[in-house]
């Protein structure tokens, strides 16, 4: 464990959080010291049970903390036809009713705190859902900033347009709590959609996933052919589907998988009006700011999808 890169992963599955989870707990790179959960894609009892029940099929035991049930400031009306993810937040695979496995008694900046206070190594954030615990967690404990190594985000867009330019879900929801992060001068690598959507999953892929006969491949085959349908009805038909979430977690495995980045100044608007909670992102370096963030581009997209099998290969 001593060379593991230790790791906090934050998220709301959601059926990429779900890759994402995969990934960083069948890689022998990472030391997944906590699984904190937030509210996103779905309020945070259904983030919650979908963890759980991940964690419960691939045969993982990790304390998973609740966190922010909503922004820090901004209204949370998710109703359950939102999205791109189903009513469970994981449709297309059904979970055994039964599981044993109960959430943490600590919320998720207490473990946060915990276990970047106390880690001999400094701490990898990863985020793959809003940034609401991050940005609490930064506000709650600066003292402990210095033994944050980076984060690692599914966050924000440069120059992909999914619905209004510089918006991504993740960042926009809680833009508050994503300017505290952007401004907070630890490091960051923004994954945003311009190089999640230029990392596209097809059957193939799934069928991959399949093969490793392992429980967790045949979970994940199911829920990302479902994904697919779904996302591709509610946003965009590129020919195969991203796999957002578990690009930030790639990137913390092996940096080198990372082809193409920029570091620039991110700015979040985070006044009223249409493009409040967007990525402002300085690509042209216009501003005179310092860079705040290494903003990705591309992948090397075959070495992405072998490390997913072979993380789903190594569990149940
Ligand atoms: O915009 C994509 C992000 O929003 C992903 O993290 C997905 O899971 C949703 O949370
Ligand atoms: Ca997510």
């Amino acid at each position: 464990m001593s060379d593991r890169i230790p790791v906090i992963l934050d998220c709301d599955p959601g059926h990429d959080d779900m890759v994402a989870l995969v990934l960083a707990l069948g890689s022998d790179r990472l030391d997944v010291k906590a699984i904190t959960n937030v509210a996103g894609n779905k309020a945070m009892e259904k983030v919650n049970r979908n963890t759980l029940n991940i964690l419960n099929w691939c045969g993982v035991e990790k304390e998973v903390a609740a966190g922010a049930v909503r922004p820090l400031v901004r209204p949370y009306n998710r109703t359950d036809t939102d999205g791109c993810h189903g009513l469970t937040g994981l449709d297309g695979f059904d979970f055994p009713a039964d599981n044993p496995l109960k959430l943490s008694k600590r919320r998720a900046i207490e473990v946060m705190a915990d276990v970047v206070r106390h880690s001999p190594k400094p701490v990898t954030l990863i985020t793959t859902g809003p940034t609401t615990n991050v940005g609490l967690f930064l506000r709650a404990f600066p003292d402990l900033i210095p033994n944050i190594a980076r984060i690692s985000m599914m966050a924000g867009t440069c120059h992909f347009i999914l619905t209004e330019p510089f918006m991504e879900f993740n960042a926009y929801l809680d833009a508050e709590a994503t300017r505290i992060i952007f401004e907070s001068g630890v490091p960051i690598t923004m994954f945003g959609y311009d190089v999640t959507y230029s990392v596209l999953f097809r059957q193939d892929f799934t069928q991959r996933l399949l093969a490793t006969g392992t429980r967790t491949g045949l979970m994940m085959q199911k829920l990302l052919d479902e994904f697919t349908v779904l996302h591709n009805k509610r946003w965009i038909d590129l020919g195969g589907c991203p796999v957002h979430d578990a690009c930030a977690v790639a990137g913390v495995i092996d940096p080198t998988i990372v082809t193409r980045s920029e570091k620039m100044y991110v700015r979040i608007q985070t006044e009223p009006g249409p493009l409040s909670g967007a990525t402002i992102c300085d690509y042209q370096h216009r501003s005179g700011m310092e860079p705040n963030a290494e903003v990705v581009f591309a992948m090397d997209n075959q070495r992405f999808f072998d490390m997913v099998v072979e993380s789903a290969a190594k569990l149940k």
